[in-house]
């Protein structure tokens, strides 16, 4: 067996790359990633020794890259290749309509073209928008607010109208907000340790009462991993952590593993623009599938920031340089 795994110097990506290698050795991976600003080899180095493993780089909006990639096949296509930021999305929107649209599109094409065998869709519950009450399934309309969302939208739009039109052998999984180790530091997660692990302030948006529910990355890849191999073709499948919490409550557990206090470092900044106020998804289908997630939030949340206080060779390099230019660009003025 092998499968290409795009963007799989992402987070969730290598998260996936390292549970392959460690579960699945018979399975060999090709790694096609543009090696854009988030990617980071070093998520990767802990593979176990004799990995089958070949790294290319490439865009997946570039056919010549993916046919490079699939060579002279591949039984399965994982595509985690994706623009991911919110905030990024609504000062540039361009990148995100290029690799989550166009990207995905040029990725359905080499299924058709060469008769791949699987296709799986790497997508987010964002794409359900604001959730006021109750839980997203994965029949519910689509109503996507940011720039970001509304490109993943359109990623999977296009992947339900090839399973249509072409009949192709597609699955999609829709994961909640995640979290654990190898995070870029500008998700909420991340950038709120790291900041205080350096004891600065961390920006909350607005009154910090929006919610997410939150999955632990290696939960997350496991799911992703479980409607690879089980899931039906053609159907979609929501992966939640099933721990919903507000982004006060997040900061509030942030700031006491990190030993700082809430006066002394929140900073209330102004919302987001559109802020979705409200994620919320049922699981029943994945669960159906047998899968569940395993890494109780707090323990999670727990042994993630001291991930992060015992590999800050890992993520102070990636707070210099272009972090810094967008760290400014996107909070000075709030
Ligand atoms: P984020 O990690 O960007 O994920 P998403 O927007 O995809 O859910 O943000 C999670 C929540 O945290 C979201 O409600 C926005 C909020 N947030 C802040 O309050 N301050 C910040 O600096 C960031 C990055 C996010």
């Amino acid at each position: 067996m092998r499968y290409l795994v795009t963007g799989g110097l992402g987070f969730i990506g290598s998260a996936f790359i390292r549970l392959l290698a460690a579960e699945r050795p018979e399975v060999e991976i090709v790694n096609l990633d543009a090696m854009t600003y988030a990617a980071n080899p070093a998520n990767l180095a802990q593979l176990p020794a004799g990995a089958r493993y070949r790294f290319l780089k490439g865009d997946i909006t570039d056919p010549a890259a993916v046919a490079e990639a699939i060579g002279d096949g591949i039984d399965a296509i994982v595509n985690f290749a994706a623009e991911t930021h919110v905030d990024r999305s609504i000062l540039d929107p361009e990148a995100f309509l290029r690799t989550d649209i166009l990207g995905t599109h040029t990725l359905l094409e080499a299924v058709r073209e060469r008769g791949i065998a699987r296709y799986l869709q790497v997508s987010t519950d964002e794409v359900y928008g604001d959730v006021e009450s109750g839980e997203s399934i994965e029949s519910s309309p689509l109503r996507p607010r940011s720039p970001y969302s509304a490109s993943k939208a359109g990623g999977d739009l296009q992947v339900l109208a090839y399973r249509t039109t072409y009949g192709l052998p597609v699955l999609i999984t829709r994961g909640s907000n995640t979290y654990g180790p190898y995070q870029y530091p500008e998700k909420l997660i991340p950038l709120f340790v790291t900041n205080l692990i350096d004891d600065q302030s961390v920006p909350l948006y607005g009154d910090g009462l929006q919610v997410r529910d939150w999955l632990h990355v290696e939960d997350h890849a496991r799911g992703i991993l479980g409607v690879l191999e089980r899931g039906e073709l053609g159907e979609v499948y929501n992966i939640g952590g099933g721990n919903p919490r507000t982004n006060i409550e997040i900061t509030r557990r942030l700031l006491e593993g990190c030993g700082r206090s809430f006066e002394s470092h929140v900073r209330h900044v102004a919302d987001r623009e559109g802020h979705d106020r409200r994620y919320a998804i049922s699981s029943a289908k994945a669960h159906a599938l047998g899968w569940r997630p395993q890494i109780d939030f707090e323990g999670g949340l727990e042994a993630t920031i001291a991930w992060y206080r015992e590999h800050e060779s890992w993520w102070r390099p990636l707070k210099s340089g272009e972090f810094l230019a967008y760290y400014q660009r996107q909070y000075a003025h709030r």
